[in-house]
């Protein structure tokens, strides 16, 4: 999908995801100390306005205009501060060595567009800096529900391993989480990959 058909997507004034932090970030990073963090492909901004609240300096990256602005009133609705950033993750190039954190969530690129993204994620951490990345996996398609029907945007914990030269991957795997439909809770399957800089 192009930023248009995003902004079409977020143009009503209901969330399309929700107003809470993702679960897989909540688990994996509600215990770092808190310093700069990158949110890349931030959407609405549930994942940024969440650590920004937490006292994490955030840039939330996304080429969606309504997306951001859904964002930014996220956060003045929870008194945090974002430095939100309208950019198309397949050019921008954050910062390097700058990141405690940086995090992709839910990014639907073919897997060359988003090597070149995690690739540039990586140079954005600063020592010790945690890359988190969750994302719908291929596996979703037959055994889990939701998420994009194309499996050329889908994840495996492989195929974003690979862009990670440089880190010290810590977790790497597929993760489930329960979604509620309109025929009762179902379950959603997720790439889940952490890695470190050392
Ligand atoms: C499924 S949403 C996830 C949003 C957010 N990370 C979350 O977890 O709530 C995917 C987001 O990626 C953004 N996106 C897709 N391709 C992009 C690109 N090339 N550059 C910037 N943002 C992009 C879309 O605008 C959308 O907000």
């Amino acid at each position: 999908m192009d930023s248009q058909e995003w902004d079409q997507r977020y143009a009503g004034t209901e969330l399309v995801w929700t107003a809470e932090p993702n679960r897989f970030a909540v688990a994996e990073l509600q215990d770092l100390a808190p310093g700069r963090a990158l949110d890349v492909a931030a959407g609405e901004g549930r994942n940024a306005v969440w650590l920004a609240a937490r006292g994490w300096q955030v840039t939330a990256v996304d080429f969606s205009a309504a997306g951001l602005d859904k964002g930014r009133r996220l956060a003045q609705a929870r008194g945090a501060a974002v430095d939100w950033v309208r950019a198309d993750v397949r050019d921008y190039q954050p910062e390097a060595a700058s990141f405690q954190l940086v995090l992709v969530a839910y990014l639907q690129l073919r897997e060359a567009e988003l090597d070149g993204v995690l690739r540039r994620a990586v140079t954005a951490l600063a020592p010790g800096g945690v890359l988190l990345v969750v994302g719908h996996d291929v596996t979703n398609l037959t055994e889990g529900t939701g998420g994009p029907p194309d499996p050329a945007v889908l994840y495996t914990p492989e195929s974003i391993t690979r862009s990670l030269g440089g880190l010290t991957v810590v977790r790497a795997e597929r993760v489930r989480r329960s979604v509620a439909t309109a025929d009762g809770h179902r379950e959603a399957v997720d790439t889940l990959v952490r890695a470190i800089r050392d």
